[in-house]
């Protein structure tokens, strides 16, 4: 009996210790504890307090990517000097000039950070901070990234407008020969048709073109637009045999059904007709 109870208690405390490592992984560590610098500077007014609500909304904030990813310090003190002290790698308000190195450290965007300082205006980063990151993307409300954040605005401060134009139309197109071809690819795939090598190619190109915007050379623009051009027309060609095909599946598809439909049609009414005959047969039959 009092091995009994013994296993009892035993298997009681290793399921009561389960249950407290499942409910602290579901739940996060937010369940657990506070954290403090949102909690701070959302008491505060004007920049220190507005940052918060921005990064509320963000990329970052959605994956849980808190202030102290980038800033460093410790989160979990409720007093600014503590939360910021030597030796918590608190890094504060980045210089402009140094941000792609503090977007660009290791675990976080280190391919956009050594693609920029590849580029042309790098320098133009180390002598007057732009542009840099921050420029494009925004600071603290980062958003998912599309061409769509690039204008003729955010170049016309130092290329001269006409200029600036004419580079983001360029981009523009390349993106929307791209987006085309994405279109065409979810239609293959909604039909079940194969196109692994196709699908293949497009992601390379489409990785080719995201570095583009990050290098910004005319070289490389117009590498990049030769590229493309030429993926684009394989691509093309491509999709249009195998989309041609599909609608020939397609059409045969329907006519066969028509075919079929006909076929039942038919068979009734021969079936009908010759209930009715029948039966006309049997009435002759039975009046005489
Ligand atoms: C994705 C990285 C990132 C995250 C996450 C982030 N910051 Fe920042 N923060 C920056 C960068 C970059 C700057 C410099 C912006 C500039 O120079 O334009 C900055 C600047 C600031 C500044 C100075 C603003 C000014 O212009 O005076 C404050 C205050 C600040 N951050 C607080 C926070 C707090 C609080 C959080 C959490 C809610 C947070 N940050 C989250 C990257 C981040
Ligand atoms: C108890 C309140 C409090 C806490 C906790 C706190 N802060 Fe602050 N923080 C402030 C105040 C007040 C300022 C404005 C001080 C100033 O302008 O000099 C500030 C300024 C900042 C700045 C911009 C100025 C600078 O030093 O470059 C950043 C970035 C920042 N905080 C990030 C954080 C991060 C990250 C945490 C958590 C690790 C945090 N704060 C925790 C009160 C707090
Ligand atoms: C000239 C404007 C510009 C600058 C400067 C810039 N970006 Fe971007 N970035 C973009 C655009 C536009 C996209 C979206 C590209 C696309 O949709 O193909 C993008 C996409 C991204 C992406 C997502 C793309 C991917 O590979 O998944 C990251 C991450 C990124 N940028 C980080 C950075 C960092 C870090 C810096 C600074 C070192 C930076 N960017 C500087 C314009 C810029
Ligand atoms: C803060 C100022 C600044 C902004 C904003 C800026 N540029 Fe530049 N850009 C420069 C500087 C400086 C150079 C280097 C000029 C040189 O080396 O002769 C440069 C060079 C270039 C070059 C290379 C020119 C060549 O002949 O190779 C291209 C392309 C370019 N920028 C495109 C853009 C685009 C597109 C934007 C907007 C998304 C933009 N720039 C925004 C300052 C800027």
């Amino acid at each position: 009996m009092k091995r009994m109870y013994s296993i009892v208690i035993i298997f009681g405390i290793i399921f009561i210790t389960f249950y407290i490592a499942y409910a602290q992984k579901t739940m996060g560590d937010s369940y657990l504890k506070k954290n403090y610098c949102i909690e701070c500077h959302l008491k505060l007014n004007g920049k220190p307090r507005s940052v918060v609500l921005e990064w509320e909304n963000s990329v970052h904030a959605k994956n849980n990517l808190e202030c102290h990813i980038c800033h460093g310090g410790n989160p979990d003190v409720n007093d600014a000097k503590e939360a910021k002290g030597k030796k918590t790698n608190f890094a504060g308000k980045p210089k402009k000039k140094d941000i792609p190195e503090f977007c660009g450290r290791e675990g976080c965007h280190v391919q956009a950070s050594v693609q920029l300082k590849k580029g042309p205006h790098y320098s133009s980063v180390q002598k007057i901070g732009s542009p840099n990151c921050v420029d494009c993307h925004g600071d603290h409300n980062v958003q998912q990234s599309t061409y769509h954040i690039i204008t003729d605005k955010t170049c016309s401060s130092c290329h001269s407008v006409e200029y600036s134009r004419e580079l983001v139309n360029s981009i523009v197109t390349i993106e929307k020969n791209i987006e085309d071809i994405e279109r065409s690819l979810a239609y293959m795939n909604e039909k079940n048709v194969e196109n692994k090598e196709m699908t293949l190619r497009y992601s390379e190109l489409k990785s080719y073109f995201h570095q583009l915007v990050h290098i910004f050379s005319k070289q490389e623009i117009d590498f990049t637009k030769k590229l493309v051009e030429v993926e684009i027309e394989y691509l093309n060609k491509e999709l249009q045999s195998k989309i041609a095909s599909i609608k020939r599946l397609d059409i045969i598809y329907i006519m066969t059904s028509a075919f079929s439909i006909g076929v039942i049609i038919v068979f009734t009414v021969y079936i009908a007709l010759i209930r009715q005959r029948r039966a006309k047969i049997q009435r002759q039959f039975q009046s005489r």
